[in-house]
C-alpha cells in the first residue's frame, strides 16, 4: 500500500506539472487532495492493517499530501509569475504621459495681486470689509445724504432688511476707522455691485481697490504722489497721469484720476481709472459718532482716500474689449493667461 500512495503521488505531481493553467490547477487539487481523492480512499484502507502497517502507510500518506501541496504551490506561484511578466510585456513605457490640465491665475487676480504688491511697498496695509453693507457704512457715514442720487433703488440692490450690496468699497474706509485708531494706511480690495444695464463695459458686479490714508498732515500733493507712483508702476515709467476735478460727497477736493494709455493699433488716449480725493470732515464726524469718542478730529487730522476700478486695469493691461469676458469663465479665453 505504501508503494500505492508513492504511486499517486508521482501521478500528482505530473499532473500538477502539466498543468498550465490556474483551473486546470484548481482541477488537479481536487482531485489529488480532495474528498474523493485516491489518497482518501487509501487511508480508508487503514483500519484493515495490522499495527505494524498503519504507521508505515500513515507516513507515506503524508509524504504524498506535503508533496502534493508543495507541487501545487510553487505550479501557482510560476503561473502567478508568467501573468505577470505578460502583464508588463505589454506595457510601453516609452508612451507619453497624459498631460494634466494646470490652472493659472483669472487676469483679475493678476491685476490685484500686482496692485497690492506695488500699494504694500508704499506701507498699505489690507483690510476688509462685507459685501452687504448697512445704508450707514456704504452711504450715510460717508456723507451721503438720504436723498442723494445713489442712494436710489434703482441704482442699487436692496435686501428686505435695508441692507444692500455695497456700491463701492468705500465703506471699508468706514469699518476700518470705526475699529482702528489714526494714523491709517489701508488698501481694501474686493466686489462691489450696482444696477448697471449690463454691456461691454458694464456689468453689476465689478472690482474696486480702496485706499485710505488718514494722519496729521497728510497732504494732496501725497495723494498725487502715490498714486503718479502706482501707475507708472503699473504701466511704465513714462505714463502720463491726470487729476480731473470731479465731486464725490465724502472726499474735499474731488478728482478723477486719467492715465494716457496706448491701447495696442489705436492713437494713446485718456482713459478714467480712478476716483479720489482729501477726506472730508464730515466724514470724520460721522465716524466719531459712530465711535462715540473723539480718535478722528477732524482739525487735527487729514486724509486721502482712493478708489481704483480693478477690471478697467485689466482690460487696460490685457487689451481685454469687453468686460464680460471676466466673469464668463470660459476656459478658452482665461487659458490665455495662464
Ligand atoms: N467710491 C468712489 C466710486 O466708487 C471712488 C472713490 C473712492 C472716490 C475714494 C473718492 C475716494 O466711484
Amino acid at each position: 500500500m505504501t508503494e500505492q500512495a508513492a504511486q499517486i503521488q508521482t501521478e500528482a505531481l505530473a499532473a500538477i506539472e502539466a498543468a498550465s493553467t490556474e483551473a486546470a490547477l484548481e482541477d488537479a487539487r481536487v482531485k489529488f487532495l480532495g474528498k474523493k481523492s485516491p489518497l482518501n480512499a487509501l487511508a480508508g484502507e487503514m483500519r484493515n492493517l495490522s499495527n505494524e502497517e498503519k504507521p508505515k502507510l500513515g507516513a507515506a500518506l503524508n509524504t504524498a499530501r506535503t508533496a502534493i501541496n508543495a507541487a501545487l504551490d510553487a505550479s501557482k506561484q510560476k503561473l502567478q509569475d508568467a501573468a505577470d511578466a505578460a502583464s508588463i510585456a505589454s506595457l510601453d513605457v516609452t508612451m507619453p504621459a497624459r498631460e494634466l490640465p494646470v490652472g493659472a491665475l483669472h487676469p483679475l487676480s493678476i491685476v490685484k495681486d500686482r496692485a497690492i504688491q506695488i500699494l504694500r511697498r508704499l506701507g498699505f496695509a489690507l483690510a476688509d470689509g462685507p459685501e452687504i453693507e448697512t445704508e450707514f457704512h456704504c452711504f450715510d457715514a460717508l456723507n451721503t445724504p438720504a436723498d442723494h442720487p445713489a442712494r436710489n433703488d434703482s441704482d442699487t440692490f436692496y435686501f428686505d432688511s435695508g441692507k444692500l450690496l455695497r456700491t463701492h468699497t468705500s465703506s471699508v474706509q468706514v469699518r476700518t476707522m470705526e475699529k482702528q485708531e489714526p494714523p491709517i494706511k489701508i488698501i481694501a480690495p474686493g466686489s462691489a455691485y450696482r444696477r448697471d444695464e449690463i454691456d461691454a463695459t458694464h456689468l453689476s458686479v465689478f472690482n474696486q481697490l480702496e485706499g485710505l490714508y488718514v494722519d496729521s498732515d497728510v497732504r494732496l500733493s501725497d495723494l498725487k504722489g502715490t498714486l503718479e507712483f502706482f501707475y507708472r508702476a503699473m504701466f511704465g515709467d513714462k505714463t502720463e497721469v491726470r487729476f480731473r476735478p470731479h465731486f464725490f460727497p465724502f472726499t474735499e477736493p474731488s478728482f478723477e484720476i486719467d492715465v494716457k494709455l496706448q491701447v495696442k493699433g489705436e492713437e494713446p488716449k485718456w482713459i478714467e481709472v480712478a476716483g479720489c480725493g482729501m477726506v472730508d470732515p464730515a466724514v470724520f464726524s460721522a465716524i466719531n459718532e459712530s465711535r462715540g469718542d473723539q480718535a478722528f478730529d477732524p482739525t487735527k487730522l487729514t486724509g486721502y482716500a482712493f478708489g481704483m476700478g480693478l477690471d478697467r486695469l485689466a482690460m487696460i493691461q490685457y487689451g481685454i474689449k469687453d468686460i464680460r469676458l471676466l466673469i464668463e469663465n470660459d476656459t478658452r479665453f482665461l487659458r490665455q493667461f495662464a
